[in-house]
Order: C-alpha cells, then sequence, then structure tokens
C-alpha cells in the first residue's frame, strides 16, 4: 500500500479499484445501528484546513471517527496561522504530537507534498489550490461504479470550470486509469490549453456541451470558482449557464441510464438548474454519503490495515 494519498496519480489501477472496494465494505456498516470500528483505536488523525470546506471537513472527521481515531480539527482560523505561522511550524507541532494522519486542505497548490516531506505520519490531500483532491475522485468514482456496475469503458463528460478545479484534474487522472473515457466541456477561457495532453493523452475537449450529451453515462458538473477568478472568463453569469449550464431541456439529450453528478457546493441556476439537481438522475447527496467511505477506505488502508 502507498503511504501518502498526495495526487490521484498515486494510485495504479489495483490500488485504486481496492480502496473502492474497501470503501463498498466500510458503506455495508452504514447501515449498522452501531456506525463504529475499532481499526484505529489510539491512532491520531489530524484535519488541518487552510481553505473552507463543508463536506470535505465533515467527511473526513466522520470518517476518521467510525474507524475509532483521535480526531483533531484545526482550521487556520482562529489558530497561529493568523499570528503569520508558516506551514512547516504548524507540521512541526503535528509532528511532536505524533499525529498518524494528517488531512490537509490547503489553498497552495503541492502543501500536501512538502507537509509529507515534515512529517512522519500519512499525508492525505483533501484539495490544494486548482491542483488535486483525490479522495473526491474516489468517492466520484465509487458513486459510478455503484450506479453503472462497472468504469471500464464509461463514457463521463466533465463540466465547466475546468481551469479552476482540482476536481476535474484527480477525476481525469482517477477515471482514465480505471479505463474510463473522459471528454472535458467548457468554454475555451476555462479549459486549460494542452490539459488533455497532460493529463491523460486519451481524454477529448469539446466546447459545445449539447452535442456531446448524447453519448455520455455520466455528466459531472463543475462548480463555477468566482473566488479563484481575477478576470473574467465569460461575458455574463446568463451567458454561462444558456452555454453550459445543466437544464431539464438538456438533461433530457442525456441517454435514460446517464447520471448527473456535482462535487458541491453547487451555484444552483447557473452550471445546474434546481430541477436537475434534485431529480432523480443527480447522485449529488448520495456522493456525500459515500465521500464517508471512500475516506474510511482510504484512512484504513493507508494506516496499515488489510483488504
Ligand atoms: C470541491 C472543492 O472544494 O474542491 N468541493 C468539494 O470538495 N466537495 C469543489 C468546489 O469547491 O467547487
Amino acid at each position: 500500500m502507498i503511504k501518502h494519498l498526495r495526487s490521484a496519480a498515486d494510485l495504479d489501477a489495483a490500488t485504486a479499484t481496492l480502496i473502492l472496494d474497501t470503501a463498498g465494505e466500510m458503506a455495508a456498516l452504514a447501515g449498522r445501528e452501531v456506525k463504529k470500528l475499532p481499526t484505529l483505536r489510539g491512532r491520531t488523525v489530524v484535519n488541518l484546513f487552510y481553505e473552507d470546506s463543508t463536506r470535505t471537513r465533515i467527511s473526513f472527521e466522520a470518517a476518521a471517527k467510525r474507524l475509532s481515531a483521535d480526531v483533531i480539527n484545526f482550521s487556520a482560523k482562529g489558530s497561529s496561522v493568523s499570528k503569520g505561522e508558516s506551514l512547516k511550524d504548524t507540521a512541526l507541532t503535528l509532528q511532536a504530537m505524533g499525529a498518524d494522519a494528517v488531512v490537509i486542505r490547503h489553498p497552495a497548490s503541492g502543501a500536501p507534498h512538502r507537509l509529507a516531506a515534515w512529517v512522519d505520519g500519512s499525508v492525505v490531500n483533501a484539495g490544494d489550490g486548482t491542483h488535486e483532491h483525490p479522495t473526491q475522485a474516489l468517492l466520484d468514482a465509487y458513486t459510478m461504479r455503484s450506479r453503472l456496475g462497472r468504469l471500464d469503458g464509461l463514457r463521463v463528460a466533465i463540466v465547466g470550470d475546468v481551469l479552476h478545479s482540482r476536481v476535474a484534474r484527480s477525476n481525469v487522472l482517477l477515471l482514465t486509469t480505471l479505463g474510463a473515457q473522459v471528454t472535458l466541456v467548457g468554454p475555451p477561457t476555462l479549459i486549460p490549453v494542452d490539459i488533455a495532453a497532460a493529463l491523460s493523452p486519451s481524454t477529448k475537449v469539446s466546447y459545445d456541451l449539447d452535442s456531446v450529451l448524447p453519448d455520455m453515462d455520466v455528466v459531472m458538473m463543475l462548480r463555477v470558482q468566482t473566488e479563484r477568478m481575477q478576470d473574467s472568463y465569460f461575458p455574463s453569469a446568463r451567458e454561462y449557464s444558456r452555454r453550459y449550464g445543466l437544464d431539464l431541456a438538456r438533461m433530457r439529450k442525456m441517454p435514460e441510464h446517464a447520471i448527473v453528478m456535482h462535487p458541491g457546493p453547487m451555484n444552483r441556476g447557473m452550471e445546474i438548474a434546481p430541477e436537475v439537481a434534485d431529480s432523480s438522475r443527480s447522485t449529488i447527496v448520495e456522493q456525500v454519503a459515500n465521500g464517508v467511505s471512500a475516506r474510511m477506505a482510504v484512512l484504513y488502508l493507508l494506516l496499515g490495515g488489510k483488504a
């Protein structure tokens, strides 16, 4: 087993499949009255969050607690980080406290890689800048597999603000490792030139959402990340949603079995219409539930559990 999960590229097909299978076993636990396993008793998991988060943070906390680990939640707001403490000094503090795993979310791409050099425990990337979010990709893959039965050969469109999306990058890497065919869709200003070639040569790019929808098994909508935008990438929100928003009329162009995904948080009415987000084809709430199982599997396997 690998020691750290910094990038979806850390996972080969066998390791990724092992994590998904283990997540399946963890999910079975969620149906029980007592949702706890003693596996990580006596181990310490630190959640180190330098950026806002709802789902990911709660999910990692629930995952560690269900495995009986001691959980320490650290958020940069209200800590010595606001007094100017560096990531390295914070890392050395965690190291001194004996963290077995550090889950980190940070606005700087590459922060988990630096952290791994400073602590002895496992490092799990919970989102670094616009770079990667590997556990999101795992829970997304898990959701696709449980809804559609397979990943190999699955046709997946990832739609919208690819430029700023760590979710998109990790998904492309993981999904292609597992044999899916990914198409990135969005306005040219929000799809980095050569991204497909850089991440995986089999990935396609399209600027025309309507033309790709009939061929997809999965349509994953991305949040338009205005907080990361210094320039204007499209004329107006209205214009964006007219061309790249998933509304009911567009959803009807998808094959009958196809599902709609979104990592959350959503801009309802912008990239996704409320009727689509709340429809039976949407897996958005399921993704959140699966997130706990996927993160339990990751913590369990990284910290030395057997399959
Ligand atoms: C994503 C993130 O923070 O990268 N959300 C999440 O983890 N569920 C996507 C986003 O913020 O748009």
